[in-house]
């Protein structure tokens, strides 16, 4: 969602080619327009274009475009549609001023009155324009002081990247809660919202702080803090996870990514688990582990599947270290009145390390003075940099929008926190032995499940005509239900909810008849019972069911109109491997329906605004 990219180098160097090449290694976040802003003469050049980097580089070709200084975005609509006026680079009242922005301005429509009525005219919808006016508005010959000005008007969350024709060489940038570092170079300066986009040429970055106003230019940068006080903050290496090769021979990274479940919870596990000890090693956690020794209880915040992962865990912590645990949405957690005791603790649960629902979360948790942890698998983003500990996930970046592969070492880490947790209190060492025996086993297990993926491609197109359909499971197997109906919707556009299945009588049993098909999590656990009793009940209405079930389990087999199988295990690790035919379920189901799974429609794989 939304990427910044900005370049300033030595004169005499074309860093077209350059900008071209680091914005597109923003394009996992999603977008749905693109553009840039070129510094060589007394007006910019701005060029943008709807569609992908291929249409803005398409925009391009035949004209010869050259500088040493650019910056450069890809927009993900949120106010006005995705067209080329809204598309940034923005600019004033004319071409002397270009800004990109990440973020929400939230009082966009009283300051655009304003500058209206001083004489400025508008020609996008966007909130990100006004910024461009009060650059201009604000302009005494030097770009930094008028970006300051700026900032004290604004409301809301931004990563603001602006040039001036007025400035040759130079850029400006300032942040609320949306990241941008600056990347450096002997002979250039980058500015990027992606430290990682940038490491292809330095791993040397500075990450700013909130409201710092960095100027760049060719061989220097300033930072100016809040105070007004120049800051020498220090540079960073970027940790670079080793880039998993794109695709792997699969038709989408999608099913790449399922299919690298087995090898990337091999390198979450790496290293973390001596099992004939019963102990768990984690050393992210290492200067926290007398707090974690007298937490009491904790919150776990997470959005989407995160949040998914985060009701599991909380169930985990609960039952293996004996903690009230609550999941709450991270877009929620405002609104909540958890606790706040000495020995309250929450813990954050976040792919990309940028969603700002998430860090707004964690924003909360600590105004309210607790501990706060992590488990993100973007080493070096935003909220790794923001709790006070955490567990890397370690496995490869995840690039396909429908997360997968994060969502099962989520569960798996939350699984062994919570044994950590618990060894810490009274979970005696041979149940922790036998249960991370079991842990070191999943790869392998799930490597089983991944062996069904024809037999789920056959049953997704068995039921290829349904509009609508509920997941439902108990106990652990209640947040799987929730996760499969995400991925479902996300990439193939069916309606689908997930239910706990106790609450079929309370409601939605109404929607069953023979064209409303429920997928049924019915594994050989201590609930197996009341699941048959609940695939009866749909049955009895004529309703299609779809049972993930264990081998050889002939009753529910003789139940279910299809029956898809996962390999048994310890009951706490079934969410690992009953997620896996739910994932192969949605893909098989999406690439049916012609629907491009990696990218669907309206989604973005990061969401750095609320
Ligand atoms: C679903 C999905 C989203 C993310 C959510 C949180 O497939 O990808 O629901 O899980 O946006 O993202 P992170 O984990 O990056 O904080």
């Amino acid at each position: 969602m939304c990427g910044i990219y900005g370049i300033t180098a030595v004169p005499n160097t074309n860093i077209v080619p350059w900008g071209m090449a680091g914005i597109r290694r923003l394009e996992y976040r999603g977008y749905d327009s693109a553009g840039f802003a070129l510094q060589n003469s007394a007006e910019l050049t701005i060029i943008r274009s709807v569609g992908d980097i291929n249409a803005l580089r398409d925009a391009v070709s035949g004209h010869t475009l050259v500088s040493s200084v650019g910056i450069w975005h890809t927009r993900w609509a949120t106010h006005g549609a995705p067209s080329e006026r809204n598309t940034h680079p923005h600019t004033g009242c004319d071409t002397r001023f270009a800004v990109v922005h990440n973020g929400t301005i939230e009082n966009h429509d009283a300051l655009r009155r304003v500058l209206t009525a001083a004489g400025h005219r508008f020609t996008s919808e966007t909130d990100t324009e006004v910024v461009a006016h009060l650059l201009e508005m604000e302009y005494r010959g030097n770009l930094a002081e008028a970006m300051r000005a700026a900032i004290h008007q604004i409301e809301g969350t931004f990563a603001l990247v602006a040039i001036t024709a007025d400035e040759p060489g130079v850029i400006v940038a300032s942040r609320r809660s949306s990241p941008l570092a600056i990347g450096i170079l002997p002979d250039a300066r980058l500015i990027a919202s992606d430290a990682a986009a940038m490491a292809i040429h330095t791993r040397e970055v500075v990450h700013l702080e909130d409201y710092d106003i960095a100027t760049l230019s060719p061989t220097s940068h300033m930072i100016v803090d809040a105070g007004a006080v120049t800051r020498m903050r220090p540079s960073q290496a970027i940790e670079l996870e080793a880039e998993s090769a794109e695709f792997g021979g699969f038709p989408h990274r999608m099913l790449f990514e399922i299919n690298e479940q087995p090898a990337a919870l091999s390198n979450s596990l790496r290293g973390r688990i001596i099992a004939r000890e019963g102990h768990v090693r984690f050393g992210g956690l290492a200067a926290v582990e007398k707090q974690l020794s007298a937490i009491e209880d904790l919150t776990v915040v997470g959005c989407g599947t995160a949040y998914h992962a985060a009701l599991i865990g909380a169930m985990y912590i609960e039952a293996y270290a004996g903690l009230s645990a609550t999941a709450v949405l991270a877009s929620e957690y405002e609104y909540r009145r958890t606790s706040s005791r000495r020995n309250s603790a929450m813990l954050a649960i976040s792919q990309s390390g940028e969603t700002m629902d998430t860090l707004l979360a964690i924003k909360g948790g600590k105004d309210r003075g607790i501990l706060t942890l992590g488990i993100v698998n973007r080493v070096g983003s935003a909220i790794a940099r923001l709790t006070d500990a955490g567990i890397y996930n370690h496995i490869g970046p995840e690039t396909s929008v429908a997360s997968t592969k994060a969502f099962v070492s989520q569960v798996t880490l939350l699984a062994l926190l919570a044994i950590h947790l618990g060894r810490q209190r009274d979970l005696i060492r041979t149940d922790a032995e036998r249960m991370l025996e079991a842990v070191l086993r999943l790869p392998d297990k799930i490597t089983t499940a991944l062996a069904q993926s024809d037999h789920v491609r056959a049953v997704a197109e068995q039921f290829g005509w349904m509009q609508s359909c509920l997941f439902i499971g108990r106990g652990y197997q209640y947040p799987v239900a929730l996760e499969g109906a995400l991925k479902l919707k996300e990439v193939s556009y069916a309606h689908a909810e997930g239910y706990s299945a106790g609450e079929m009588k309370h409601g939605p049993l109404a929607l069953v008849d023979d064209r409303f098909p429920t997928i049924a999590i019915a594994v050989r656990d201590s609930r197996r019972k009341k699941m048959v009793a609940n695939i009866q009940e749909i049955k009895a209405r004529r309703g299609p069911v779809i049972a993930i079930a264990n081998p050889d389990d002939s009753e529910i087999a003789s139940l279910a109109d299809a029956t898809i199988t996962v390999p048994e295990d310890d009951e706490f690790l079934m969410p690992v491997l009953t997620a896996i035919p739910l994932q192969l379920f949605a893909y098989w189901m999406g690439v049916s329906r012609g629907i491009n799974v990696d990218k669907p429609r309206n989604l973005a794989k990061s969401v750095t605004t609320e």
